[in-house]
């Protein structure tokens, strides 16, 4: 990546008071917590939000370049606003940042030359004065820099729900997956200090926020950098002395989920007892080709130990079919951990090649048409063990953080259980899902669909009354 590179002049038109914007988010929940960074600044600014372009004096994309499929609708969407641009004559500023803007920088603007502002994952908060910038002069601006000098962490935020925080306890990551695009884009892995995610957790709790969920590429690895060994068990137990009732957290690297950690989820309530643990493939041999650095052997008595400590473990994964090489014998050992490991979710990937990783230089590329027979394969197997794991909890009380309502029913309150699975819950006569949102209730749970739930409140609670606590 080029140092910090700057085009036009810089004479400043700050985003006006008044002004509108529309941020679309793609990829990772990383970019949601930067997303939500870039709302404070622009509010701050003095600036409302809208739901259509066409109403937009500012649009800000948050990308994502782990596969190809995002990288192309970010394209088609930025191509689709020209038209809009044009029909508000030119009054309209096109910022595109994250992980697309930090891997292309200037190359964007040769294939999109209607954006003005082009940023990277490190530079969150020049966003304002990026755009202050384009308006000023007559180009575009494009600025990407090689490391951060702060923690978006520290920006201020427009959270989406008053509820729930995205607490980032690391950013970037130092693994190298042959396959991913991350290390390139989002840099070297760097911890926060324990004591600012802990003094941030006791400001979310005491602002209203119930639910957290602390982020890193490998939040196992969490503190190595800073304190030479890692300290995430620790993270854990303080972050639960801050008065938030429910911590969640991903990604978690099978190679380094340490025995305290599991401790930690098995003792502490306010952690809740769900975990995403990619394995990516079940082959040894592709997983030394992915630089993964477990055996499918490690990894399932991996599976045992946490089933072992927490029976009721809620266990997801990230699979990848077709990596250069995968054999039909590979592909069966990926099938034989779905069926050891009792997966509540999957979520599955056709290897994307990424430009710049060791992988896509690799031979030995596996057909399209072999890939998505092995895709269609994986996802069958995977409804299969979600259904299986669901089924098993009807009849069981579930502590649910109620969301909202039913995306297919406003008569249906929506929301999660401490495995993070949707529970639906229909509304009474006379009551109001506006009395739920962000409160936690204990649901009897009657019936299991693939991906969803199904029950009613308990006690107290359904009458109204909502101090049900997490645990
Ligand atoms: N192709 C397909 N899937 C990928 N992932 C990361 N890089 C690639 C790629 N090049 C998947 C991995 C990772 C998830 C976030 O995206 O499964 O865990
Ligand atoms: Fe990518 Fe591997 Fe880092 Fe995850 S651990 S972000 S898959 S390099």
């Amino acid at each position: 990546m080029s140092a910090a590179r700057r085009r036009s002049a810089a004479c400043y038109t700050r985003p006006a008071m008044g002004e509108t914007y529309l941020i679309r988010t793609f990829g990772c929940q990383m970019n949601k917590h930067d997303s939500e960074r870039v709302a404070g600044l622009l509010r701050t600014a003095g600036m409302t939000p809208v739901d259509e372009a066409a109403d937009a004096d500012v649009v800000v994309f948050m990308t994502c370049c782990v596969r190809d499929r995002a990288d192309e609708r970010l394209r088609g969407q930025v191509a689709s606003l020209k038209s809009v641009k044009a029909a508000r004559k030119g009054h309209q500023t096109i910022a595109v940042g994250g992980c697309i803007g930090q891997r292309d920088g200037e190359r964007l603007l040769r294939q999109l030359p209607h954006v003005d502002v082009v940023f990277g994952t490190h530079n969150v908060s020049h966003l304002p004065s990026l755009i202050d910038a384009s308006r000023a002069g007559r180009g575009s601006v494009v600025e990407v820099l090689e490391a951060s000098e702060e923690f978006t962490s520290d920006l201020p935020a427009e959270r989406e729900h008053p509820w729930h925080a995205w607490v980032p306890i690391t950013v970037g990551c130092d693994n190298f997956c042959t396959y991913c695009i991350v290390p390139y884009v989002r840099g070297r892995e760097r911890s926060r200090p324990l004591e600012q995610i802990v003094s941030e957790c006791e400001r979310l709790a005491a602002e209203g926020v119930r639910e957290v969920t602390l982020l890193g590429q490998n939040v196992n690895s969490y503190g190595r950098d800073l304190y030479g060994t890692p300290r995430f068990a620790e993270a854990l137990a303080a972050v639960a002395q801050t008065g938030v009732e429910r911590i969640r957290f991903a990604t978690s690297h099978p190679k380094d989920l340490s025995g305290q950690t599991i401790e930690a989820m098995a003792t502490i309530p306010q952690v809740a007892r769900s975990l995403h643990l990619p394995v990516q493939s079940g082959s040894d041999r592709i997983l030394t080709a992915m630089n993964r650095h477990y055996t499918k052997r490690s990894y399932l008595e991996l599976v045992d130990r946490l089933y072992g400590a927490m029976p009721d473990l809620a266990l997801s994964t990230d699979i990848i079919v077709g990596f250069p090489g995968e054999t039909e014998a590979d592909f069966l050992d990926t099938l034989e951990v779905l069926e050891h490991a009792h997966y509540d979710q999957a979520f599955t990937f056709i290897y994307s090649p990424r430009e710049g990783t060791p992988a896509a230089s690799l031979g030995d590329p596996v057909p399209r048409e072999i890939s998505q027979e092995r895709f269609d394969r994986l996802v069958n197997v995977v409804q299969h063990s979600a259904l299986a794991k669901n089924r098993a909890l009807v009849d069981s009380v579930q502590q649910v953080l109620f969301t909202g309502v039913s995306k297919r029913d406003a008569n249906v309150l929506a929301g999660r259980s401490e495995g993070n699975k949707v529970v639906h819950v229909p509304l009474e006569p006379g009551q109001h899902a506006e009395e739920f949102r962000g409160r936690f209730a204990p649901v009897m749970i009657t019936e299991a669909q693939t991906w969803f739930l199904s029950g009613y409140i308990l006690g107290e609670a359904a009458a109204g009354s909502h101090n049900a606590d997490a645990h």
